[in-house]
């Protein structure tokens, strides 16, 4: 049973409220130490988006120090994406870049470039805070231990994607002393990084650092994250996470696009999917 004075003590709205603010103090602090991570989203209008961004929103709001960085495939940024990140709750930055008619191969690649440029602009020439960049396409699935694994990176690390390249999963084979030797794929293991956009995070820093590096949007299909890496880091500097690449923690999902042949009018174009 509890002690008459300390019931009286918890039952105090006063010290409840007390209590209750240092810890919510303590949470913060410990969020500004924490490095933060950046994920580079790259986004488009179709059916379906609003489902994929609220799942991701949904995720990702269980991550301390995050700044979701969402790219429109757009000219102009939409109202819908506008008025869906103003209510997330999550912080974020919001930008829009149209693909060209002429980049074919690489979907998302400009918009995870005016990421990286908001990422240099902003921090490139003050000494910024510790930070780790990602990118996260809007349809794949993603485990909260994910972000745990890739926050403290030094360079880049790497992991393994499930439902990708034709195989249960993509992995990464490392030598006996746990560094990368080579890429657990069928698909074209010829490639310099032969890893999908789901399977690594770069540190801030080198972001910063490297400012010649950029995705190539008409690099062939599956050599866009090599465009990208060959200027950031070379195979045995990469960091294995995810259990030495033994666990899978991103799925590479896609969303089968709405049968809507039933509708023609039927429902209210005034309500927004
Ligand atoms: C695969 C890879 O996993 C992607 O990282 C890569 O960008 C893509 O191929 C490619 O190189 O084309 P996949 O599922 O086929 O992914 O591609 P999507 O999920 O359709 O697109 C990747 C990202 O770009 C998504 O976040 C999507 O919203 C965005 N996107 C797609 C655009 O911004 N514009 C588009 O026209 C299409
Ligand atoms: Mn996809």
């Amino acid at each position: 049973m509890e002690a008459a004075g300390c019931k009286s003590f918890t039952e105090n709205p006063f010290w409840r409220f007390a209590t209750y603010f240092s810890a919510l103090q303590i949470r913060q602090a410990e969020a500004t130490r924490l490095p933060t991570i950046f994920t580079i989203t790259p986004t488009y209008t179709r059916l379906e988006q609003k489902a994929e961004l609220t799942r991701m929103a949904s995720t990702l709001l269980h991550i301390q120090a995050l700044h979701w960085i969402v790219v429109e495939d757009s000219v102009n940024k939409t109202a819908l994406v506008s008025s869906f990140l103003v209510k997330s709750g999550l912080p974020f930055t919001h930008l829009a870049v149209k693909t060209p008619p002429n980049v074919t191969k690489s979907r998302g690649a400009l918009q995870r470039n005016l990421g990286l440029k908001w990422l240099r602009d902003k921090y490139g020439a003050s000494r910024p805070a510790e930070g780790v960049v990602h990118f996260a396409d809007d349809d794949n699935t993603y485990s909260l231990d994910i972000f745990q694994e890739m926050r403290d990176t030094k360079m880049v690390s790497v992991w393994p994607v499930a439902f990708v390249g034709g195989l249960r999963y993509e992995s990464i084979d490392l030598d006996s002393s746990g560094k990368v030797r080579a890429w657990k794929v069928k698909y074209d293991p010829g490639r310099p990084f032969a890893i999908d956009m789901a399977g690594f995070a770069v540190k801030l820093d080198l972001i910063l650092e490297k400012q010649q590096a950029w995705f190539n949007p008409y690099a062939k299909g599956g050599y866009q994250e090599s465009s990208l890496l060959e200027d950031l880091v070379m195979l045995e500097e990469l960091e294995p996470r995810a259990d030495n690449c033994t666990k899978i923690l991103v799925w590479h999902t896609r969303t089968e696009h709405p049968s809507t042949g039933l509708d023609r009018g039927f429902t209210d174009l005034a309500v927004e999917v």
